[in-house]
């Protein structure tokens, strides 16, 4: 048993040796590639990159490997450049590359929509998160004018009799108290409900009938809290990186953000009422399989997240 350990300790090594090798020869590979494309084509990998690949997750998605894979320090470093120093760094990067804007007077244009749109992503997280974190607060005025405002849009034809009441039922809140009901996503959660219900009155108010529906219905503000945390969780993850690259060509903003978890409200409850699950109990594993259709969406490299409003209903 002492020789079988030391050849399996042996092959566990020569393994190691074998990806040590496979990992150094394919750098090297690539870096004597862009070497000799560079020699022969006088571009860069960045400039074939903004010259052949269109607008949107195709260009950028590489742009940004090729940041990230970089050996320069100065592009590396232009992945963390915030939004005021961004033009700078183009400046940075274009000087590093010895990139000649008489030579290709569209790379900095491009570059810079580029870099906008990467570390946009990431400033964007940060402010969703900003969000995350406040707990909804019913001593703050502005908190408990949401909540107000929700209601008002969602069933503009019934009055709330109180402020704590069991009405908050009837657009699917737990108790007769919303407050409890944000849990992990704080405010967020509240600001994408009236965020839908404000831009997309009518659909919104469609949504809740089906919620409402005896049989076939769910929590309608509830589900709605659960969809702002996958919405949540695919930004964290950078999964929603193509879709915001192809939607937003520059600094994506909050507002963004709202717009995908409209698209996800609208979208889970076409995907509910086709599936006509036998009853709420199974929300686990519907939500399950509608989480796997966004992500297979996310995988497709011209995919766009967008609530297209279907006439007629
Ligand atoms: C509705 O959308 C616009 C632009 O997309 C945004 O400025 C506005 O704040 C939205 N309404 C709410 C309540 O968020
Ligand atoms: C959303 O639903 C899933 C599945 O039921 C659950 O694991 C998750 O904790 C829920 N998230 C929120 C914020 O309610």
């Amino acid at each position: 048993s002492w020789e079988s350990s030391q050849t399996e300790s042996t092959t566990t090594n020569t393994k190691m040796l074998g990806y040590i090798w496979h990992y150094f020869y394919s750098s090297f590979l690539r870096y004597i590639q862009k070497w000799l494309i560079r020699q022969v084509t006088g571009t860069c990998e960045l400039q074939r990159i903004c010259s052949g690949y269109q607008p949107g997750a195709a260009r950028t998605t590489r742009a940004e490997y090729s940041l990230r894979s970089s050996k320069s320090k100065v592009l590396r470093g232009a992945l963390e450049t915030s939004k005021d120093n961004l033009g700078q760094s183009v400046d940075q990067v274009m000087k590093e590359k010895s990139i000649k804007p008489e030579k290709d007077p569209q790379f900095k244009e491009r570059f810079h929509i580029c870099l906008l749109q990467i570390t946009g992503y990431g400033s964007l997280y940060a402010s969703v998160e900003d969000l995350r974190t406040v707990t909804f607060s019913s001593d703050n005025p502005k908190h408990e004018a949401m909540l107000f405002k929700l209601w008002d849009l969602l069933m503009p034809a019934v009055k709330l009799e109180s402020r704590i009441t069991k009405q908050w039922g009837d657009i699917g809140f737990q108790g007769d108290d919303p407050k409890t009901d944000f849990r992990g996503m704080g405010l967020l959660g509240l600001i994408n409900l009236v965020f839908f219900s404000e831009n997309y009155t009518m659909e919104a108010q469609q949504v809740l009938s089906h919620a409402n529906h005896p049989k076939l219905g769910y929590s309608y503000a509830i589900v709605g809290i659960n969809l702002t945390e996958m919405a949540y969780s695919l930004l964290k993850s950078g999964a929603l990186k193509p879709h915001f690259y192809n939607t937003v060509q520059g600094w994506p903003e909050l507002q963004h953000f709202h717009q995908l978890y409209c698209y996800l409200a609208y979208e889970f409850d076409k995907f509910w009422v086709a599936e006509e699950p036998e009853s709420i109990m199974h929300f686990n594993q519907y939500r399950e399989k509608f989480h796997n259709i966004v992500k297979a969406h996310l995988q497709d490299p011209d995919v766009s997240l967008t609530l297209t409003v279907s006439s007629g209903n």
